[in-house]
């Protein structure tokens, strides 16, 4: 690779790889000093920007006007050719404009900081079940499987799926997030996932109760403010955003906190530091990895706050969360794991414009919660395996730990 890889006849290919142990890719910190803002090649062969500055992201995932999420044109740019979860137009992620601003609109009411605040207890209580089953199984238990088992019963109840669908519901989502499954397998996860959301809201239409699902039904049935299709795929949305997502977030801030043992005894010691710790630790070990982010189309052309340069209109670029997290600029010393940052710059591990993750104030009590109960109840909690030797996800959008073997 050349000093500046813009000068490059063949830009280099993106993603970039991990560093050890599923740490940010180095490239970003290298392309920060030589070229902060530079065309790559995607898997698919097409070409994009990609940005590695935090005020350069901020500024593109901020500006909704000058920049769309709406990459469903024939020739638009595509990260991979079999990813679903891209692939979806009907995805709160992938839309733009009105239709966006109005079916966030209908979720908006029960995503607030007051609705987490009400969740308190149910969530609590999702949490000792978890972890009673955790303590039960014996030890080494593997923390992983059961960072996925808090989610996926919020999710259910949320959406008053039966508890004993979640482990299909869960390998439907992994579909959705796969590149590397065969395009029938994943032709038939789609359907099947679908058919089984239908299947759903008819049953819940002749049997209503009190639940997310059915203030979305009567969104539909009552207010003409979505369409049956809308309905269905905004259900497959939360479901899709909800798992991954924490069940990621709490092996991988474990993983950091039972390697860096001191910051779990400072935890124990304090435990106001927890609202403040969790926004660290997600800064600084993401839940997806180094490819968490999404692609925007430049609409016109936007020259950056940085002064890395100009994307094009019809540029797509592409905004690394994790590059922004690590940028020095905004975070000195990123590898550093400090509950003292200030609070602003943000972090961005939520996003940020009109895309801005939905679920935060639930994610963030669930995170918290979570974090409490495992220090309450397992002070001596430890990896049961060297970190070297633990298993990670290859093939997926977001790499995930496949495995957090832990004794206590
Ligand atoms: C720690 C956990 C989570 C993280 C790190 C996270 C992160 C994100 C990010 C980065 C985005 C895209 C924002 C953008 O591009 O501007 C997003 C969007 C979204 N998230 Fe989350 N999320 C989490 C948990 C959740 C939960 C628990 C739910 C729901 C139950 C959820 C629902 C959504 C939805 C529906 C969107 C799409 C919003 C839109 O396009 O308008 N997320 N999230």
């Amino acid at each position: 690779m050349s000093e500046n890889p813009q000068a490059d006849a063949t830009p280099a290919p993106f993603p970039f790889p991990d560093g050890p142990m599923a740490s940010p890719p180095p490239e970003f910190a290298r392309r920060r000093a030589v070229c902060p803002l530079s065309e790559v090649t995607l898997p698919t062969g097409d070409r994009a920007m990609v940005a590695v500055k935090h005020a350069d992201i901020q500024q593109i995932m901020s500006d909704d006007r000058r920049f769309s999420r709406d990459l469903s044109a024939p020739d638009a740019p595509r990260l991979f050719h079999n990813l679903l979860m891209l692939e979806d137009p009907t995805i709160l992620l992938n839309m733009h404009g009105e239709d966006h601003l109005r079916l966030r609109r209908i979720l908006a009411s029960a995503f607030t900081p007051r609705r987490a605040e009400q969740r308190r207890p149910e969530i609590q209580e999702s949490i000792d079940a978890v972890l009673d089953e955790m303590e039960q199984s014996g030890r080494p238990a593997d923390l992983m499987f059961f960072a996925y088992k808090l989610p996926t019963r919020l999710t259910c109840r949320m959406l008053a799926i039966p508890e004993e669908d979640a482990e299909q519901l869960l390998k439907w989502v992994s579909a959705w997030l796969s590149f590397s499954m065969p395009r029938e397998e994943l032709d038939k996860a789609a359907a099947d996932f679908n058919d089984y959301v239908v299947a759903l809201t008819r049953r819940r239409r002749a049997e209503p109760g009190d639940a997310l699902i059915d203030h979305l039904i009567s969104a539909r049935d009552v207010d003409d403010r979505l369409s049956e299709e809308e309905l269905v795929s905004t259900i497959r949305t939360l479901i899709i955003g909800g798992n991954e997502t924490i069940a990621n977030s709490i092996s991988r801030m474990m993983f950091t906190l039972l390697r860096q043992r001191d910051l779990w005894e400072t935890l124990q010691k304090d435990r106001s530091l927890i609202p403040a710790a969790i926004e660290e630790l997600l800064r600084h070990n993401p839940p997806g990895g180094g490819a968490t982010g999404l692609m925007r189309l430049a609409t016109e052309d936007v020259e950056l706050v940085s002064g890395a340069g100009t994307i094009r209109a019809g540029q797509a670029v592409f905004t690394p969360l994790v590059a922004a997290a690590y940028d020095p600029e905004a975070f000195p010393e990123p590898e550093q794991v400090r509950f003292d940052r200030p609070k602003s710059p943000s972090t961005m591990q939520f996003g940020a414009g009109r895309h801005f993750c939905l679920g935060v104030h639930l994610a963030r009590t669930e995170l918290e919660l979570m974090l409490t109960a495992l220090l309450d109840r397992f002070p001596d909690l430890r990896l049961a395996k060297e970190p070297e030797d633990l298993r990670w996800s290859d093939g997926s959008y977001g790499v995930t730990m496949l495995e957090l073997p832990v004794v206590w």
